[in-house]
């Protein structure tokens, strides 16, 4: 318990404090990453959770398992919430983890080399640390509220594409696609006449880190959930991006709608989805 670190409630953290939080949130999505990767060798069992597409398999878990461990060895009174455990049942704390042990299950599971670990810290509900690790390129994107994004240590920053006609745009479908009538497919027709091109990669994570760097240039889903977008929030941000709703208004991770953008095509991808959806 000597090193132990306890935050109290303050109006803000130091820079001590993020940098404390920012090494433990780097450490635990790479020892998550390693044990995807350890997973992705030897092979795992699967399993589906409620909609047989909605799969988890045992990297998922034990992924989960160790990243928690080691975020309760440094800060064991902080609130966690995490897609396999849920919220832990411990007393409020200005101090939140919001992790995807293995974004990208669908993926995985096939053997199709695009997933990731996914790991954001809200401060009195603000996000203000994001780490996404990808083990399958070692690709690590880190962002910290004010102080810009990078990937593995180098700054980033979105693209300069100034319209949708030029623009290479990125969605996902949610696992309610078999029977959901509101299921994206009318906003993907729509948005695919329209681009530069289109692409699904099967992880929301890396759709806002490759935003945040400029590899695509917008992304909208239905659905996601807070584990998803707590840390490409706050990289899209800090990388000069945009991040709202469908309807534009400013972005909460526990909403039902995500529009992710270079900022540029913000409007007019906003502009398609209200006539899309009308
Ligand atoms: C999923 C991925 C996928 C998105 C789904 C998510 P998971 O997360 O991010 O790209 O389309 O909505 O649920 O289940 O692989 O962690
Ligand atoms: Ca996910
Ligand atoms: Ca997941």
């Amino acid at each position: 318990a000597g090193c132990t670190k306890l935050f109290i409630k303050t109006m803000s953290l130091s820079s001590h404090e993020i940098n404390d939080l920012t090494q433990t949130a780097t450490q635990a999505a790479r020892l998550g990453g390693a044990i995807l990767q350890d997973y992705a060798q030897k092979g795992f069992t699967v399993h589906s959770k409620g909609e047989a597409i909605n799969l988890v398999t045992e990297a998922d878990l034990q992924s989960e398992k160790a990243i928690i461990e080691c975020i309760r060895k440094t800060f064991p009174t902080h609130q966690i919430l995490s897609e396999e455990q849920g919220l832990q049942d411990i007393p409020q704390h200005p101090i939140k983890w919001i992790i995807d042990p293995l974004d990208g299950t669908v993926n995985f599971a096939h053997g199709f080399p695009m997933y990731n670990v996914s790991i954001g810290v809200e401060y009195q509900g603000t996000c203000m640390i994001g780490v996404i690790y990808d083990p399958t390129r070692d690709e690590l994107f880190l962002a910290q509220q004010g102080r810009g994004a990078t990937l593995n240590s180098t700054p980033i920053h979105v693209s300069a594409a100034p319209k949708l006609a030029e623009a290479l745009l990125v969605t996902g479908f949610a696992y309610d696609i078999h029977t959901a009538t509101d299921n994206n497919l009318k906003e993907f027709c729509a948005f695919t006449v329209r681009a530069g091109g289109m692409r699904r990669t099967g992880t929301a994570a890396i759709d806002l880190a490759y935003i945040a760097c400029g590899r695509l240039d917008g992304f909208w889903e239905l659905q996601l959930k807070p584990w998803d977008t707590a840390a490409g929030k706050v990289i899209v941000e800090e990388a000069g991006g945009q991040i709202t709703n469908y309807a534009g208004d400013p972005y909460s991770i526990y909403g039902q709608t995500t529009l992710a953008t270079n900022t540029l095509i913000h409007s007019e991808m906003l502009g398609i989805l209200k006539e899309t959806r009308e």
